[in-house]
């Protein structure tokens, strides 16, 4: 097993400007692995907490620097010397925090360890890194993940001009990476090209990349995604199909669901999604309802299963216990899977493999506050993600995703995942 020598953190930037934690590990051997952690900005309230200093003399108190102090300081302390595989070195880390959120440590930091130490097993045993992720997590990759990519954006991603959070497209024709990205361009230059003319506004773009014109509404926003298809030369829902991010956790306050001027109850919510997914060709439906709304979510997925996928983010968290409450209440047949949401690789994959048992798909997604690091890429590749949820095509910490997958397209020659998948336990 891997002794490890030495960790070392680093407080860098992600891609809104704000401090987030690198972190090398290394190894007795003299091999050595870093990883970055990114940050989300639509969290969801049962995620591990991410440690801030709260200092509001540096970066209005976003600072990381404990969780610097806490990876050099006594993880190092605890974990140097000591020999592990990832597992073992996952739930130390757990038992030395203590705390069921990680707040101790936090798990930015812990997180980041996790990842470094599987980069450095990984160099040390000179193996791809989505091979070691596979290992991790008793897997062998069996197909490429297909891409779903921003092309609008609202919500707390765009200044909350549309209440919706994301409408992305997933190119279902696709038949490697390489088409998806030029299908991706297409239908973006497309959209681009039709904000403006049909908005009067410079391409101005949302954290993930996303094209954000003031929509006059949801409908508006869906209506211009099909037109910018069309444009681009390209059949709706054949070529190229939509996926939503509502994340609706967001506008739901205790009297409902805050749609604008609207103002729907869970089943005023669920019939208006319902005709969203009959007008328009939306293949994944992300957070559709609030996190909490645990009444609606299986009259959700009963009235739509096999329609769309019914995908789990602020409701899952990426947290085995909620998912396997979900999965007993027939609330959804998708995991949104952020590692960050519940800090270790080894919780991660407890996670994906809960969900794969109870025949849901998993798209492996990125947070709205990312790095340049790519290893999400070949977590995406190594744990068989069906789905990528990386963002847009313009931001180089997004495209760090894309081109990693690019070079493991061709290291590997696996195939796109196909589309339309029947969806899971409908
Ligand atoms: P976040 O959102 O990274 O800002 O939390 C991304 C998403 O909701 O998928
Ligand atoms: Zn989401």
């Amino acid at each position: 097993m891997p002794t490890i020598r030495s960790l070392s953190a680093l407080e860098i930037l992600d891609s809104r400007g704000r401090p987030t934690v690198k972190t090398t590990v290394e190894l007795d051997s003299g091999a050595f692995g870093a990883a970055s952690v990114p940050s989300g900005a639509s969290t969801g309230r049962s995620e591990a907490l991410e440690l801030r200093d709260a200092d509001p003399k540096r970066y209005q108190g976003l600072g990381c620097l404990r969780a610097v102090a806490n990876v050099n300081g006594e993880l190092n302390d605890s974990l140097a010397g000591r020999s592990f595989d990832q597992a073992a070195l996952d739930r130390t880390m757990i038992e030395l925090d203590g705390t069921a959120s990680k707040a101790r440590f936090g798990a930015n930091a812990l997180l980041s360890v996790s990842l470094a130490f599987a980069r450095a097993v990984a160099a040390e045993r000179k193996a791809p890194l989505y091979r070691q992720f596979a290992g991790i997590a008793g897997l062998t990759p069996r197909t490429l993940p297909r891409p779903t990519i921003n092309l609008f954006s609202g919500g707390k991603h765009a200044g909350g001009q549309v209440p919706i959070q994301d409408v992305l497209i997933v190119p279902a024709a696709a038949r490697t990476i390489a088409e998806v990205l030029e299908l991706a361009y297409a239908v973006y230059r497309a959209a681009a090209d039709l904000a403006k003319r049909r908005y009067g506004v410079r391409e101005l773009t949302a954290d993930e990349g996303g094209l954000a014109p003031p929509f006059a509404s949801v409908e508006a926003m869906l209506q211009d995604a099909v037109g910018a298809i069309e444009a681009a030369g390209l059949r709706p829902g054949t070529d190229v199909a939509l996926a939503l991010d509502v994340a609706s956790s967001h506008f739901y306050h205790r009297d409902g669901y805050h749609l604008g001027e609207r103002k729907l109850d869970g089943s005023g919510m669920i019939a208006f999604l319902a005709d969203l997914v009959e007008r328009y060709p939306v293949v994944s439906l992300e957070d559709g309802l609030a996190e909490d709304d645990w009444s609606h979510w299986p009259q959700l997925h009963e009235r739509l299963a096999g329609r769309t996928l019914i995908l789990g983010d602020d409701l899952l968290c990426t947290n085995p216990e909620r998912i396997r409450r979900a999965v007993s209440a027939r609330a959804a047949d998708a995991l949104l899977l952020k590692v960050n949401q519940v800090g270790t690789l080894t919780e991660a994959a407890e996670a994906a493999s809960l969900a794969r048992a109870a025949g849901w798909q998993v798209t492996v997604s990125a947070r709205s506050g990312e790095t340049e690091d790519d290893w999400l890429a070949d977590l995406s590749v190594g744990w068989n993600g069906d789905q990528i949820k990386v963002g847009s095509i313009t931001q180089s910490e997004r495209l760090a995703k894309y081109n990693r997958l690019l070079e493991i397209d061709r290291e590997t020659g696996l195939g796109l995942v196909t589309w339309p998948q029947k969806a899971g336990n409908g």
